[in-house]
């Protein structure tokens, strides 16, 4: 049987709905905690994400329980890396800047002089975690003729080799960058990552892009360096306390906005849907997860 809860579902009704479940879907939006696992029973043998995220789940309860956690890696690569450079361009080329003044109608002349930005092109690149979907951004910005930093916990020889990517700190990374992604998991070690400290760090031209999650950048901190010209521009796609968005950040100038659509293409959301399918199935069925997490949390910070 399956029973499902929409959008809206409160706290109260998603225990409701867990309870005698051996199979939990959730989303980025649902906190499966202990309250959930215990209240859905020891019948509970997985809790499939429909996410590659997974900081919505308490990972060593679930473990603690044998409960299986699934992700869906992979089919959202594209898709996500994607909008990340849709981001750096709409950042750095201050597209949405531009166009809010034409349609309030106070574009009056073409202006030499006049929305003059920051350049995508021969740009030096920072990427800030280089897992599936850092490095499928790395790929496809290198088109614009890029230079490639990197961070990662550990080295990636054969990526750097085809990127021609170097790797180095993260406050290298910072000072160095004109554009700056950020692709690291959410956890309590890479919380406010890039913080006043680490802004304090980068270009006053840069332009720093987040499509991982909110948690990783503190966002009073971004709107201060935007407002004080300390950099250029943001382009945000995910925010801490979602789905708030803070003041200070659609006050902020220079900032590209958008309400976590990373994923948010046709075949990326299919695939996801297909995949958490999947991984539901073969558990059930004795089979094993197709998409595992691994059981440890990934605490270490990225450096
Ligand atoms: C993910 O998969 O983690 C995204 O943030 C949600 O699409």
């Amino acid at each position: 049987m399956v029973r499902s809860g929409n959008l809206t579902a409160t706290r109260a009704e998603i225990l409701q709905l867990v309870s005698g479940a051996a199979a939990i879907v959730s989303d980025v939006t649902v906190c499966i905690d202990e309250e959930v696992l215990n209240r859905a029973g020891e019948q509970l043998k997985v809790v499939a994400n429909f996410a590659v995220g997974f900081d919505n789940i308490d990972l060593d309860a679930c473990a603690v329980r044998g409960v299986v956690v699934t992700n869906t890696p992979g089919v959202l690569t594209a898709a996500t890396a994607e909008l990340a450079v849709a981001l750096t361009l709409a950042a750095t080329r201050g597209l949405s800047q531009a166009e809010a003044e034409l349609r309030a109608g106070r574009w009056s002349t073409w202006d030499p002089s006049a929305y003059c930005t920051p350049q995508v092109s021969g740009a030096t690149v920072g990427v800030i975690g280089m897992g599936r979907i850092g490095t499928e951004y790395a790929r496809m910005m290198k088109v614009f003729g890029t230079e490639i930093l990197y961070c990662s916990r550990s080295p990636k020889p054969d990526i750097a080799g085809t990127l021609d990517a170097q790797r180095v700190s993260v406050p290298e990374l910072l000072s160095r960058a004109d554009i700056i992604s950020v692709h690291v998991s959410a956890s309590s070690s890479n919380r406010h990552l890039i913080d006043a400290d680490a802004l304090a760090l980068v270009k006053p031209m840069a332009v720093l892009v987040n499509t991982s999650r909110g948690s990783v950048v503190d966002s009073q901190a971004v709107a201060t360096a935007l407002r004080e010209q300390r950099l250029w521009g943001a382009g945000l796609d995910v925010y801490e306390f979602e789905p708030s968005v803070p003041r200070e950040l659609l006050e902020a100038p220079r900032a590209v906005l958008l309400p976590h659509i990373g994923s948010a293409t046709r075949p990326a959301r299919d695939d996801m849907a297909k995949l958490v399918a999947h991984n539901v199935v073969s558990i059930l069925q004795g089979q094993g997860a197709v998409t595992p997490v691994p059981c440890e949390p990934r605490q270490t910070r990225v450096k």
